[in-house]
Parts: C-alpha cells; structure tokens; sequence
C-alpha cells in the first residue's frame, strides 16, 4: 500500500502504521514554523539524529520456546499502574497543534492506560488535564505526573506544586538539564519565540498576581543547586523524579538527596546538543542506580524494539515526546491514540518474538551491538 503521506480522514487512522508516517503527515498538515519548533532541536542537531541512531546500532537476539501465549506488559511505578512501559513525556504547547490541545493528549492517555506527564508549559491548565483523564477514563484510574522547572522564587515554585498536588498528580518530574533554554536555530530562523496570543501557559496564569501565562514567566535558572532539591524534598510528599540527569555520578548523588526516581534524557536533544544518545548511555546509567531507584528513558524511541531495548538494559519504562505530538497534529485525541497502541502492538509483537514472557524476561544478554556498528 502507498504510504499515508497526507492524512485521508476518509480512509481512517488504520491505514497509518508506523510513528514515522505519523511525522511526515504531521509535518504537511502543520505551519513549517511549528513544525520546525517540534521536530528541531539544539545547534547542529547531532543529539537529536543520535537518539534514533543509538537504536539502529543494538541488535536484538531473542530467545525461544519459552512457552507463553499471554504477555503482561504493565508496569507499576510510584503506585501507579500503566497498561504499557510506554509513556508520555512532557512537552509543551499542545494547542499549537490541536483545538483541545493537552485535553486531547489526557484523553488518549487515559484511554491508553499510560501515564502523562503533563508539561509545566502545558496550553490548558493541570486541573483542567486532570479532569479530562478522569473523565476519559471511566472506572480506570488514571495517572498524571507534573513536570516542573524549579523557579527562582520559591513562592512561585510552591505555587506550582500546589497546582499539581490539588490536581490530583502522582509525582513531580523535575527536569534539570535547562540551566539555560538550549539554542535552537531553526526557531531563531523563524522568529518563533512566543504562542499566538488566543493561547497561553496556563500553569502560569495568574500564579501569584494578574500574570497572563507568558511562555517568558518561565525562568531557566542557572543558580539551581542539589540545595533546591532538598528543599523541594521538604516541600512536597509526591515522589520525585529528576528529568535530566545524564552524568552517572550525578545518578548517584540524586540518590543521595532522596530523590524516588531518574529519566534519563537529554531534552529530545533540545538542550546541550552532541551529548550522547540516551540508550548509549543507559546501561552505564543503570549500573550506577544499581537499584536503587526505577530508571524511566526518552529520546527516539520510535518503535516497540527501541522499546524492548531500553527495557532489556534496565529501564523501567520509556516516555515518548515528539510520536504524541505527531499524533495530536494529525488527528488529536485520535490521533495520539493510534500511536500509542501502534507502539502498544509492536511492544507485544517484539516481546513475543523475544520469546519472552513478560517484561521481566526482558534481559540485557538479549541486546548485542549490531555487525559493524562498533
Ligand atoms: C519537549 N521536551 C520537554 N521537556 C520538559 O521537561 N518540559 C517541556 O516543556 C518540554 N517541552 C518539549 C516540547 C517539544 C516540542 C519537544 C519535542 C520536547 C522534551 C521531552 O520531554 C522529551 O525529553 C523528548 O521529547 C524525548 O525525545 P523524543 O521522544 O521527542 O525523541
């Protein structure tokens, strides 16, 4: 069959099959300057193509007559259930590419039985995405995390994990590479550097006095330190996850500082461009958690074998940021639906082929360097 390259509502999200025929309608529904804003990243991008890339370069080496008709593939994280190791990582702005913008994006969520992590520069408010995955839910219990960016002003920050915390949210995922908003030329190509006025970081609406949501009321904040973290220990009792940490002594002294759980990612490449791809740097990760606390990955992860490969080496469970986004922008809830139970399918069918029973059988002697690659 032709591959879907403009989305045919008449034919029907089935005729779309892979996350990649996603993007690439995707890119011919949306304004080039919003798709740039998605799909770039830092400087030369080399972050970006690397976390696809570092995939391409495992090979993986299954395992037979195992005997299993049935596979598990739910995860239990913070309490929490997800159907799937499969889950959403934040990302902000999701009314520049649909109407109903996160809403959209809790409903699938919820109809996925994953978990959002909802952006803290997220288009409708974290109540209002709460509600929404409630709703969609029916009887099921969804779960919704919070990302944060630490502000400088405390009552800000305290403001914000309020919010979360009245919402209904389950754990706070600090993101800590952004020091500094990374430099992505495509947007300085554009001039994009604002939403259109009808939308707004609703997050920050009105947090201590009239403020309207500003994109710029977010501070990047260079002088954070471990310092901001105990202090956030004290503040909240959500678990806390750190979204960001690449460097392994770094793993090692978030443990120390109490925190409940680590993502590696570097940013979907959007931050310090030429750090290494998160898959290449997961096993090393994972020996220095040593257990201590679930290791989540995101970055590339575009196919249930990136899946099963993340998984195999030790992650927990891996987020998705762009795939959903690619979703939203061709078909909205529906739309980011589909990629999730495509990647939901191909998890299944990978696991099955892996002659694995369940994801506990998904073991690191199963991923080889691919010939040639190393
Ligand atoms: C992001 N990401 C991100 N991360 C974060 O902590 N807060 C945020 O608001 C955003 N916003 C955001 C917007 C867009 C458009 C993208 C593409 C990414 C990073 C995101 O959480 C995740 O780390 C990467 O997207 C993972 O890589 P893939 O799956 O996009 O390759």
């Amino acid at each position: 069959a032709a591959r879907p390259e403009a989305f045919d509502p008449g034919s029907g999200l089935e005729a779309m099959l892979t996350v990649r025929e996603f993007e690439a309608v995707a890119q011919r529904k949306l304004d080039p300057v919003h798709y740039d804003y998605i799909a770039g990243g830092s400087r030369d991008e080399v972050t970006v193509r690397a976390n696809e890339d570092g995939f391409g370069r495992l090979s993986l080496l299954p395992r037979v007559l195992r005997g299993s008709a049935q596979r598990d593939l739910s995860v239990t994280l913070f309490g929490g259930q997800s159907s799937m190791p499969v889950l959403i990582s934040p990302t902000a702005f999701h009314r520049l590419v649909c109407a109903e913008g996160e809403i959209a994006t809790a409903r699938a969520a919820a109809r996925a039985g994953t978990i959002m992590i909802a952006s803290m520069a997220s288009t409708v408010a974290v109540g209002e995405v709460a509600a929404a995955a409630r709703a969609a839910a029916g009887d099921g219990d969804p779960t919704l995390w919070f990302q944060l960016y630490l502000q400088p002003d405390m009552d800000d920050t305290t403001a914000l994990i309020a919010r979360a915390t009245d919402a209904g949210c389950r754990a706070l995922v600090v993101t800590v590479d952004s020091p500094v908003l990374g430099a992505n030329e495509r947007n300085q190509r554009n001039n994009f550097d604002d939403l259109p006025p009808e939308m707004a970081c609703e997050n920050l609406r009105n947090l201590r006095g009239d403020e309207p949501g500003n994109v710029r009321q977010i501070a990047m904040s260079p002088e954070l330190s471990w310092e901001h973290i105990d202090w956030l220990r004290e503040h909240t009792r959500l678990p806390i996850l750190l979204k960001g940490v690449l460097h392994p002594e770094d793993a090692r002294i978030a443990i120390a500082h109490g925190i409940d759980g680590l993502l590696l990612s570097n940013h979907g490449g959007r931050q310090l461009d030429t750090v290494p791809a998160t898959i290449d740097l997961l096993p090393e990760f994972v020996a220095a958690v040593d257990g201590s606390v679930p290791v989540l990955l995101d970055g590339g992860v575009r196919r249930g074998t990136d899946v099963v490969k993340a998984l195999a080496l030790g992650a927990a469970a891996v987020g998705v940021g762009r795939p959903i986004v690619w979703g939203l922008a061709t078909a909205g809830e529906e739309g980011a639906t589909r990629v999730l139970e495509l990647l939901r399918d191909e998890v299944d069918h990978t696991v099955a082929l892996c002659g694995a029973r369940g994801l506990a059988d998904l073991t690191p002697d199963l991923v080889r360097p691919a010939a040639g690659s190393r």
